[in-house]
């Protein structure tokens, strides 16, 4: 059985077979997804979001420790989260680049307020 995976906000969208991690299926689809311990459920590096409705396969005890209780928030471990069926995955943006981009609105925002004056 296939599963579906699509990726957020980039919108790209992959058929993996059923139990496929979703860290699997990032890179098959071309989305970075940033790791550290090489998908054993230890760096907390690969930690995404899961819509409500997604189609996983029960979470694994290394995965519920980890994530000790945020699983409830829809979060997920990248690395230990299989496809069960359709997922939708929201890919958190790497730190470096929210704070650029969080700079870039500021200093957007700081230009239209100059030119209101
Ligand atoms: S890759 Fe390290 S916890 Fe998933």
């Amino acid at each position: 059985m296939e599963a579906e995976v699509t990726f957020l906000p980039s919108g790209r969208t992959v058929q993996v077979r059923r139990g496929t991690s979703l860290l699997d299926a990032a890179r098959r689809a071309g989305v970075h997804i940033p790791t550290r311990c090489g998908g054993k459920a230890a760096c907390f590096m690969c930690k995404v979001k899961v819509t409500g409705d997604s189609e996983l396969l029960p979470i694994g005890e290394a995965e519920r420790r980890k994530l000790a209780g945020m699983q409830d928030q829809a979060f997920r471990l990248a690395c230990q989260a299989r496809a069960a069926g359709k997922v939708e995955v929201h890919v958190p943006l790497d730190p470096l680049r929210a704070a650029v981009q969080k700079q870039l609105e500021l200093a957007r925002n700081k230009n239209k307020d100059d030119e209101l004056w």
